[in-house]
C-alpha cells in the first residue's frame, strides 16, 4: 500500500505537474477521492517518505470538518425522529387517530419524546380526538439530507448556522482535518526505488557509485548515545572537593604511599603504642617485609623520648617504647600519616637542615615568606585512600577515601579552626555546623564536626579535627608558637548524601551498577 500510494503521487505529479488539493486522489484500491480525516493521515505518511528524499514538496492546508455522531448516523439513515413520528400516523380524515400511548408503543419513547414536538412546530401534524394525525401529506426532512449530506463531504453547502444548530443537538462534531497540495521536488523522478544509504566497496569496483542516488544527510536525526568513559561518582565529588581546596589557596600533599610505618601511622603522632587503634582489629599490618628501614635517627630519639620519658613540657605515656611496634609496617589508617610527613619536611629549615635547591613545592609554600627561622605558613590538603579492619556492613568498607587539610601559622587559634571549618563545609553545600569535644591522641583540642542533614531531618556526624600537640609538632623542630590545626572527613559520606545512595556497596566494588556511574550528574556544592 505504501509503496502504491507513493506511485500514485509521483504519477499523478508526472501527469498533473502538481496535486491542488489532496481530498481529490482516489487510493489504490478505492473507489471514491480520499476525503476522510483517515486517507489523509495514510497520504501524510506517504508524503513524509517522498519528501525526505526531495522528490516532492508539500503545503499543509488546515479544514474543518463535520463527522455523524452515533445518533446523527442513524438520522441520515432512517430519518428525525419527527420525521418517524410523521410515518407512523394516518393522514387526516383518514384513520383513526394515534394517542401519545400508541405512539411511544409505535416509534419508542425517546422518537416520541423528541419528534412529537418538532413534528408540530413543523406544521406536520395536528390533533384530533384523543390523538394525532398527518396534516400534509409529504415531508421534507431536511434532517435527514443534511446529515447524508455532510456523511459524505464533511460539510454543508447551505452553512454555518445550520452546522451550528446540528452540533448543539449532538447530531455532528466538528473535527480538524488537514489536506495538502503538493508538487515536484528537486529529486522528483517517477521511481520509488529507495536511494543508496552507504558507499560499498562493491559499489567503488563496480563503478555503480557514479550512478546511483544517495540518501541525504539528515542533519535533525538524533545520534546514537554514545558509550564514552564516565568518571565515577567518588572521582566526581573528590574533583570538586579539591577545587575547594584550590580555591582556597591548599597545596596538594603527595599520598601515593599506602604503606606506613607504625613511626609515621602513630608515633610521630603522639598516638601511644598500647592504642586500640593499633591493634589488629583496627590495623592491616604487613607481613612481608615485616619491618620498616628506621627514620631519621635524631627525629626519632625526640620522638621515643617524649612518648615514653616526656619532654617540651608533657610528661609523656611513661610507658616503655618498642622500637618493634613503631618499625612494623601496615596499610596506613587515616591521611594523617601523610601529613605528617609533610610537617616533619615543612619543619625542616626550622631544624636547620639544608634543603637541595629552593625548598622545592612540595610544601606548597614557594610563594609563602620565611619569617627568619625557617618557618613559612603552609595550607595543605590530601585526599586519598585509607584501610581499616573493620568488620563490612551496608555503610563501612575496610578502604575508603580521607578528606585531610593542615593548616600551619603562627599563633593558630582554636576559633580560626571553627572559622576555617564554617567556611569549608559552607562550600560544600553544608551550612549548619556544630562542634563537639572530643578525643585524638594528636591533637587538643579535638573537635567533632556535626552537620544537620535535612534529608535524615538529623546531625550526623562529618568530621573530625583539632589542634595538633606541641608533643607531636616540637620533636619535628616547629618553633613553639607555630600552631598546626588540622580536620579529616571521609569521601564516601558526603558522595552518599549527594547522590542519595543507603547502600556503600552500590557506591564501592564489583556491585556498583554501571548506569549509575553513566548516568549520574556532574556535582556541584
Ligand atoms: N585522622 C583523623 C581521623 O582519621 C582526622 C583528623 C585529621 C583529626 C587531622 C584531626 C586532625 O579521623
Amino acid at each position: 500500500m505504501a509503496e502504491a500510494l507513493q506511485q500514485l503521487i509521483l504519477d499523478t505529479l508526472d501527469a498533473q505537474s502538481s496535486i491542488k488539493d489532496s481530498r481529490a486522489l482516489v487510493l489504490p484500491g478505492q473507489k471514491e477521492p480520499a476525503t476522510s480525516h483517515e486517507a489523509q493521515i495514510t497520504i501524510l505518511g506517504a508524503l513524509n517518505s517522498l519528501l525526505s528524499r526531495e522528490m516532492i514538496k508539500y503545503e499543509t492546508r488546515e479544514v474543518f470538518t463535520h463527522v455523524l455522531t452515533a445518533e446523527g448516523a442513524s438520522i441520515a439513515k432512517e430519518g428525525s425522529h419527527e420525521a418517524r413520528v410523521w410515518s407512523a400516523l394516518p393522514v387526516k380524515g383518514q384513520g383513526t387517530p394515534v394517542t401519545p400511548q400508541q405512539l411511544k408503543k409505535l416509534v419508542g419513547d425517546e422518537t416520541a419524546k423528541v419528534g412529537q414536538g418538532r413534528a408540530f412546530k413543523n406544521g406536520w401534524i395536528g390533533k384530533e380526538g384523543d390523538g394525532f394525525v398527518k396534516t400534509t401529506n409529504t415531508i421534507n426532512d431536511t434532517t435527514q439530507l443534511d446529515l447524508q449530506e455532510i456523511e459524505s463531504t464533511g460539510t454543508l453547502k447551505t452553512g454555518e448556522k445550520v452546522l451550528a444548530d446540528l452540533r448543539k443537538r449532538k447530531l455532528i462534531i466538528q473535527k480538524k482535518g488537514q489536506w495538502f497540495t503538493v508538487s515536484k521536488g528537486p529529486e522528483f523522478s517517477t521511481s520509488t526505488a529507495k536511494p543508496e544509504t552507504d558507499l560499498t566497496a562493491d559499489m567503488l569496483t563496480s563503478g555503480a557509485w557514479k550512478t546511483a542516488k544517495f540518501k541525504k544527510y539528515n542533519f535533525e536525526a538524533e545520534g546514537i548515545p554514545t558509550n564514552g568513559g564516565a568518571l565515577h561518582m567518588l572521582l566526581k565529588v573528590r574533583e570538586e572537593i579539591r577545587n575547594i581546596f584550590l580555591e582556597m589557596g591548599f597545596a596538594e600533599m603527595p599520598t601515593q604511599s599506602y604503606v606506613e610505618s607504625g613511626f609515621w601511622c602513630f608515633d610521630a603522632l603522639f598516638v601511644p603504642q598500647q592504642h586500640p587503634a593499633r591493634d589488629l582489629q583496627d590495623t592491616f599490618y604487613i607481613s612481608d617485609p615485616p619491618h620498616s628501614l628506621p627514620p631519621e635517627p635524631e627525629y626519632y630519639k625526640r620522638v621515643s623520648t617524649v612518648h615514653e620519658h616526656g619532654a617540651y613540657g608533657s610528661t609523656g605515656y611513661r610507658a616503655p617504647w618498642s622500637h618493634e611496634e613503631s618499625s612494623k609496617l601496615l596499610l596506613r589508617t587515616h591521611t594523617t600519616a601523610s601529613s605528617a610527613h609533610m610537617l616533619y619536611k615543612l619543619a625542616a629549615k626550622c631544624r636547620g637542615e639544608k634543603i637541595d635547591g629552593e625548598d622545592g613545592d612540595y610544601t606548597g609554600t614557594k610563594t609563602a615568606v620565611d619569617s627568619g627561622d625557617g618557618f613559612k605558613p603552609a595550607k595543605l590538603f590530601s585526599i586519598d585512600r585509607v584501610f581499616r579492619n573493620e568488620t563490612m556492613d551496608a555503610t563501612h568498607l575496610a578502604e575508603f577515601h580521607q578528606v585531610e587539610g593542615v593548616v600551619a601559622d603562627r599563633n593558630v587559634t582554636l576559633s580560626d579552626l571553627i572559622g576555617f571549618m564554617r567556611v569549608f563545609f559552607k562550600k560544600m553545600g553544608i551550612e549548619k555546623v556544630r562542634f563537639k569535644p572530643a578525643y585524638n591522641p594528636y591533637t587538643e583540642p579535638s573537635l567533632e564536626i556535626f552537620a544537620f542533614h535535612p534529608m535524615l531531618d538529623k546531625w550526623v556526624e562529618v568530621g573530625n579535627s583539632g589542634m595538633f600537640r606541641p608533643e607531636m609538632l616540637e620533636p619535628m623542630g616547629f618553633p613553639k608558637d607555630v600552631r598546626v590545626h588540622g580536620w579529616g572527613l571521609s569521601l564516601e559520606r558526603p558522595t552518599m548524601i549527594r547522590y542519595g545512595i543507603n547502600n556503600i556497596r552500590t557506591l564501592v566494588g564489583h556491585k556498583v551498577p554501571i548506569e549509575n556511574v553513566e548516568n549520574s550528574p556532574a556535582v556541584r556544592f
